[in-house]
């Protein structure tokens, strides 16, 4: 949601920021604009559309002269992507210029407020009542002023703010969100993700809720909300700009699903030592473990599709019951977790909202947190008790696809390590589950090879009208993820339904013009799918089976098949998700989508 850069320094600050703002725009892409300060007066372009072109009007940013300025790139909130609701916004007589990450929600009581005295609003934000109060509040001391108007401020923001009279100055205030300081060598900046950052510094400062900073090109100093002096801690970032650049392919999605091997490589490798699941930062007694009588996963997104199939295999292999948690919908429900929950919340942002909340409200009831979360230093990342981190690398096409299968590969090492503790799985059956896991970055390989003919099959169908993904138990929940993949990037409608559950109403959808997309990976239950493929078959539908390597019996049920190569039947989701990523992209292409960004959504939902 939203994504804001600062920047202090001795070089032309413009093209800074609008580097800083093409790596974030995975956060929003309805408007863009930038502000400098030059001369005592700021200078600012701001335009509908997408970074290129904000970056178009400005020559690259070298129209705009100036060695500190701030910029932002809008998932809008409050008014339509329009050039005046375009961030930045300026104060009444442009001494202040704001950006904004997130919602004021009091804001309608502060604009009447400040439209009671007088002031004139040029947009329908609500981030414009922020540069009024700055205006009002200010006596020649920015702290101050930044402070005073932070106060009246309810709700989630991160705010970056200039000001005409304050030469090199920059403020940010950071209420909820992500915000992270870069310390450079005579430049400072600040953003709201490190791959804004890392083409210039790899020194960073991890800011925390009620922070604010002030930067200068030579110095930075934090504030707690009661405005002392804070001292924190310079954390280094460890992957290189390259991790952060599309490598060659077309789309990041497709750099990003063709990463998949090394990034599940590097969430389970280090886990493993002496053929036992450890981590880094964690571990728990028998007791301990033991004392939780259930476990509650919760996330958003593909994350909660993780967390879907996460509960089907802890399940299956601990004998603890677990429940896969909406987070917007546990947030609200008061729900039943006290000191015997063990919570596991998934994000590989560790910045979305809801996210966020539903731990909140767990741990105040006494639940241990156990994070499984991707960008390190997040608020997720911090506010858990404990951490998995998937090491996936930066993902930056809003379709997350590495994001879910290391969110998949931390899922199935804590249930590994899990069953190990309890007693539940040991000897061979424990050993072989370590081999299993071992064997998965291979296996997500094989599963690329393996189905070079998805483009042509996607080409085939690309003109889908509407259709259905069906799978039973981890199949199920993989089709969930299969279904939403498809319809976020290329916009076609689909859903995944349990095949067991397609009789009771939705086969009355079913028709010739449908195609079903059937998950057949759990041998148990194939003869219970192909009964379901039978029965939308034989009312005219087309059937895409997804079945694992070497199995005939799929070919005389499915009009066209993708394969999963064979390893541990519970770990099949990763296999199998690894084609119906392929699908949609190639289904997205097909159809001239943006597939890095799709329209109206954005990667890290910071808002409710
Ligand atoms: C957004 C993204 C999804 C993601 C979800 C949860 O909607 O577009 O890809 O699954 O947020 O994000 P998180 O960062 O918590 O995994």
């Amino acid at each position: 949601m939203c994504g804001i850069v600062g920047y202090t320094g001795h070089v032309q600050a413009a093209p800074v920021l609008l580097d800083g703002l093409r790596r974030l725009e995975y956060r929003g892409y309805d408007s863009a604009g930038v502000v400098v300060q030059d001369e005592g007066a700021l200078k600012m372009v701001k335009a509908n559309g997408a970074v290129s072109h904000l970056a178009e009007l400005t020559g690259g940013g070298r129209a705009l002269e100036g060695v500190c300025g701030l910029a932002h790139t809008r998932w809008a909130t409050h008014g339509a992507p329009t050039d005046t609701n375009a961030h930045p916004h300026l104060s009444e007589h442009g001494l202040f210029a704001v950006v904004h990450n997130g919602i004021i929600e009091n804001f309608a009581a502060l604009r009447a407020e400040l439209e009671a005295e007088g002031v004139v609003f040029r947009s329908e934000t609500d981030t414009e009542v922020v540069a009024h109060l700055l205006e009002r509040y200010y006596d020649g001391e920015l702290k101050s002023a930044v402070m005073r108007t932070a106060a009246r401020l309810e709700g989630s923001y991160v705010l970056g703010v200039v000001c005409a009279r304050e030469p090199g100055k920059l403020f940010c205030v950071k209420e909820a969100g992500p915000l992270i300081i870069g310390l450079g060598v005579g430049e400072n900046f600040f953003a709201s993700d490190v791959t804004a950052l890392v083409s210039r510094t790899k020194n960073v400062i991890y800011m925390d809720d009620g922070e604010m900073a002030e930067l200068t090109p030579e110095r930075i100093t934090v504030y707690d909300r009661t405005g002392r002096e804070t001292a924190k801690s310079v954390s280094h970032v460890v992957w290189d700009i390259e991790a952060a650049e599309k490598g060659g392919y077309e789309h990041f999605m497709m750099k990003e699903i063709m990463e998949q091997p090394r990034a599940v490589r590097n969430t389970i490798e280090p886990r493993i030592r002496g053929g036992q699941v450890e981590f880094e930062g964690f571990s728990m007694t028998r007791e301990e473990l033991e004392s939780f009588d259930k476990i509650v996963i919760t996330a958003c997104g593909s994350a909660y599709h993780a967390g879907v199939v996460g509960k089907y295999v802890i399940e299956k292999l601990c004998r603890i019951p677990v429940e896969a948690e909406l987070a917007s919908e546990l947030r609200y429900s008061d729900p039943i977790i006290d000191e015997h929950t063990l919570l596991i919340a998934v994000s590989q942002s560790g910045e979305t909202a809801d996210t966020i909340a539903a731990m909140r409200e767990c741990m105040e009831r006494g639940a241990r947190c156990l994070a499984i979360v991707n960008v390190v230093g997040s608020t997720i990342a911090r506010l858990a008790d404990n951490v998995i981190y998937t090491h996936a690398g930066p993902e930056i096409a809003v379709a997350t696809t590495k994001g879910y299968t290391t969110q998949l590969a931390a899922l199935y090492l804590f249930a590994v390590w899990a069953a190990g503790l309890l007693g539940r799985a040991g000897g061979e059956r424990y050993d072989g589950l370590i081999a299993s896991l071992r064997a998965l970055p291979s296996l997500v390989q094989r599963s690329i090879d393996l189905n070079v003919h998805v483009k042509y099959l996607a080409e085939r169908w690309h003109e889908l009208g509407s259709l259905f993904f069906i799978g039973r138990n981890i199949d199920y929940a993989a089709a969930m993820e299969g279904s939403l993949k498809l319809k976020e990037i290329s916009y076609i409608h689909s859903e995944a339904y349990a095949a067991g559950e397609l009789k009771h109403d939705t086969i009355a959808l079913i028709d010739e013009k449908r195609l079903v997309v059937a998950l057949c990976c759990q041998s148990a239950l194939f003869d219970k799918i192909v009964s379901n493929i039978r029965e939308v078959k034989a009312r005219g539908a087309k059937v895409l089976g997804v079945a694992p390597e070497g199995n005939r019996r799929i070919f005389a049920e499915a009009d066209d098949v993708l394969f999963a190569p064979r390893g541990e039947e519970l770990f099949s989701a990763m296999t199998e998700i690894v084609p119906l990523q392929l699908f949609a992209y190639y289904v997205a292409a097909a159809n001239g989508c943006d597939i890095d960004k799709p329209r109206n959504l954005a990667k890290s939902v910071t808002v409710e």
